[in-house]
């Protein structure tokens, strides 16, 4: 199909990817996905929908609306809203059914007093990311007796989660896990139905000792690596591709410019085909006059600025490119292909940054292994 821009998504990728990960739980972990953030940019609902027929038993969000999107479409997996949650997010985040994340006792009687029905509660204790839950190890098992003595408030999991798990070798993780296995013991010794749980992607493929009842992996679902190298090393495949195609070729002669501010000028006769795609879509600026694309199979310069609606590909003197051809710009072509994780590397980002930013305006299609699929 061509169409100015189009992020095609794999399901049956996501699948296998699912099941991968699944297959390798220690002591019968459950998978739980994270489809937050419009699924990585995939597109939550069709994921999440994948995620489960691979295998996963839970979903995660951070946000009610969230939460929503998937009980709109009929979902009615468990899902855990991640997030903090306002005074004013917290009806519609009960209306969902969802289990929430809780750190504060305030929060506690808050929820207990608004909760109209039983709602399944997650307990978060901060080991070192700085950030949600209470570092306080004392209050964190106050809020778990408080929560579990609250009429309609069950005690559905504790966690944490980890600052470092994708830096190999760095031994932050290791304390992290040390911390929370303590605490989680004491709180399982009282309560034993408790869901214990802290791996995200990297902690699950490093450390199976991480995974205790349940994992939330994000990342690997979508076929990316934690650690930013080739997916295929760890049996991953990326879900997403994104293209766009050729909508002119024009020679540039010596000394010609494309784009704002000239910052690219032809130094030899050259053709230069311009893709109607740009950073309003999420390519993003930044890698201008770096990434590459693919076109007919070979690898082409992105070069000149990227613009809101454009951007302009070196295409060389041969005159090989046409219009109407599709354009890679995540995704295979060919021999070659340019992964998620190589634009991050442009970009000095990571690759969930890549496909997050794919913006609203670029229409997403699903398939299974090049088999149209729902969406
Ligand atoms: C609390 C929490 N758990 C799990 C995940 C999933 O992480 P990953 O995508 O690295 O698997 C995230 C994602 O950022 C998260 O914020």
């Amino acid at each position: 199909m061509t169409v100015r821009a189009l992020a095609s998504v794999n399901l049956a990728a996501v699948e296998r990817n699912c099941a991968r990960l699944a297959g390798e739980l220690h002591g019968g972990a459950e998978l739980c996905v994270v489809v937050k953030a419009f699924g990585y940019g995939h597109g939550d609902v069709p994921v999440a929908r994948a995620a489960l027929a691979g295998g996963a038993r839970r979903l995660a969000v951070a946000t009610a609306q969230e939460a929503a999107a998937l009980r709109d479409a009929g979902l009615d997996a468990p899902v855990l809203i991640m997030g903090a949650l306002s005074a004013d997010e917290l009806p519609l985040a009960l209306d969902t059914g969802a289990d929430l994340a809780v750190w504060r006792e305030d929060f506690v009687d808050a929820l207990a007093r608004a909760a109209e029905r039983p709602v399944g509660v997650h307990v978060k204790l901060d080991t070192g990311m700085g950030r949600l839950g209470t570092r306080d190890r004392a209050e964190a098992t106050r809020v778990v007796n408080a929560v579990a003595a609250a009429a309609r408030l069950q005690l559905a999991g504790v966690w944490t989660h980890f600052a470092t798990a994708d830096e190999l070798g760095d031994s932050f993780f290791a304390e992290q896990l040390d911390r929370f296995r303590g605490w989680a013991g004491e709180v399982r010794a009282a309560h034993p139905e408790v869901v214990v749980h802290a791996a995200n992607s990297a902690a699950t493929l490093r450390d199976p000792v991480s995974h205790f009842d349940m994992v939330r992996c994000g990342i690997a679902v979508y076929g990316m690596d934690p650690f930013l190298a080739d997916p295929d090393a760890r049996d991953l495949e990326p879900a997403l591709e994104l293209r766009s195609y050729v909508a002119e070729v024009k020679p540039a002669a010596p000394g010609e410019s494309v784009g704002y501010g000239r910052s690219w000028v032809a130094d030899r006769p050259t053709n230069v085909a311009v893709l109607p795609i740009g950073y309003a879509d999420g390519v993003r600026r930044g890698l201008a006059n770096r990434a590459d694309v693919l076109i007919g199979g070979r690898r082409y310069p992105l070069t000149g600025t990227i613009s809101m609606d454009n951007l302009t590909v070196d295409v060389g003197p041969d005159a090989i490119v046409t219009s109407g051809q599709p354009a890679t710009l995540i995704g295979r072509d060919g021999d070659h292909r340019i992964l998620a994780e190589e634009v991050a590397g442009h970009l000095a980002t990571i690759n969930y940054e890549v496909t997050c930013g794919i913006s609203q305006r670029v229409p997403r299609t699903y398939h299974r292994d090049g088999v149209p699929a729902d969406g």
